[in-house]
């Protein structure tokens, strides 16, 4: 198939939600900044073009933007109301029905940063000592940032992000080596201590990353419910956006009711099936193929679905699908949610059929229905 049959799936079909998509990743580069730069005031680094002020007004502004922006990345989140997100869950931590942990921890680190600016606005009451024990949870927010916005991105596997993610890790473990490495006058255990704190940090980041949200079927295992998952599939849906194949969640749409006694093999004819699936890939492209093997009952006639697309956090964008049936073939024409529409030929005959599918990602079981009608000019077959 030349065209793609669907450009986009999942959740980034409206403006807001790519607004939160995007103020995420940029508020993430905003503090990462603000922690590098931060470290160079502490350090006390100057040069004839920069003087201390100017580091240390670039640090305030910087953490000002970010607050900011993590406040349009709220807002928009809850204003999109794609996800059921409430302002109280960006505040109180893991109450979010959608990836509680990973939404969870976004909530700490924004209660973090508020703690730091609220802090750093009261300086002159507070005395110095208290408001630096706080400004010293502006380290803490950065990974836990960080590990929110892996776990609840929908980009964690788009090179581009992923090269966001990387070039923020590295400025900031850059940071903190000099820093540890400048603080002379600190205890060597204090120095190893932070060392070995930065190095742990990176390694479960690193750990997380790989085994969790850079591989296929995260939507799920990050902690959503079947029944938002199955809610959002067809929000995706009816958003016009396409729909997602595997790794999504079952629909909870009960499939057309069949019974072998009406189920004719000849076209038009309606037969329920039941079968397995399974994903290849992603590859290093980020392609991934998706095939469905079932069985039509009462007639036992195999019925094979090949979806080949991109991989997404919640499935594949298709951009190519193949339907075989007994001895018919041919290509997918539509994927709407979890219906599969297809035009299927041989042997001078031509079928549409519309395949609804019903698939329990837990076990890997497929099971729906398929109905066949003529295609103008066709003869209909017998599967
Ligand atoms: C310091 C605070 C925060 C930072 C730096 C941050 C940053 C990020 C980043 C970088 C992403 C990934 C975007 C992507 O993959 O495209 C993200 C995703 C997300 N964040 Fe935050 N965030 C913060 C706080 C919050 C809070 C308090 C909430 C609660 C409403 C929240 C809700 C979300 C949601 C729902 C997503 C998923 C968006 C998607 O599907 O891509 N974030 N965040």
């Amino acid at each position: 198939m030349s065209t793609p049959l669907l450009a986009a799936v999942g959740h980034g079909s409206t403006a807001l939600w790519y607004l939160t998509r995007a103020t995420g990743l940029v508020a993430l580069v905003l503090l990462s900044a603000t922690v590098v730069v931060g470290i160079v005031c502490s350090v006390g680094w100057v040069s004839e073009r920069w003087p201390r002020f100017l580091s240390q007004a670039l640090h305030r502004n910087l953490s000002l933007l970010s607050l900011g922006l993590i406040v349009v990345h709220v807002l928009t989140t809850v204003g999109d109301g794609y996800v059921p997100i409430s302002v109280v869950d960006a505040v109180i931590p893991f109450r979010s029905p959608y990836r509680p942990i990973w939404v969870g921890l976004g909530a700490c680190a924004f209660d973090l940063l508020l703690a730091v600016a609220i802090t750093s606005a009261l300086r002159r009451h507070l005395g110095a000592r208290l408001w630096r024990a706080v400004h010293w949870l502006a380290y803490a927010c950065w990974p836990v940032a960080l590990f929110h916005a892996l776990g609840s991105g929908s980009d964690a596997r788009l090179g581009g992000a992923q090269l966001v993610y990387l070039v923020c890790v590295a400025a900031v473990v850059g940071a903190l080596g000099w820093r540890i490495a400048a603080a002379r006058a600190a205890s060597p255990v204090m120095r190893t201590g932070a060392a070995v704190t930065g190095v742990v940090v990176v390694v479960l980041l690193a750990t997380f990353a790989f085994l969790g949200p850079l591989r296929p079927g995260w939507s799920r295992r990050a902690g959503t419910s079947s029944a938002l998952l199955a809610a959002l599939s067809g929000a995706a849906a009816s958003r016009g956006a396409g729909g997602t194949a595997t790794g999504s969640p079952s629909t909870g749409q009960s499939p057309t009711t069949s019974t072998p006694g009406t189920a004719g093999l000849a076209a038009p004819f309606t037969s329920a099936f039941s079968g397995t699936y399974s994903v290849v890939g992603p590859d290093p492209t980020g392609h991934e193929q998706v095939v469905f093997s079932a069985h039509l009952e009462p007639s036992g006639s195999a019925l094979s679905i090949s979806l080949s697309g991109s991989a997404l956090d919640d499935g594949v964008s298709l951009s190519s699908g193949t339907v075989t049936l007994g001895s018919l073939q041919g290509p997918v024409t539509s994927l709407d949610g979890s219906v599969v529409s297809a035009s299927v030929s041989g042997s001078g005959r031509t079928e549409s059929l519309s395949i609804q599918l019903v698939i329990d990602d837990h076990s890997n079981l497929v099971s729906g229905s398929v109905s066949a009608a003529r295609s103008a000019g066709g003869k209909g077959s017998s599967p």
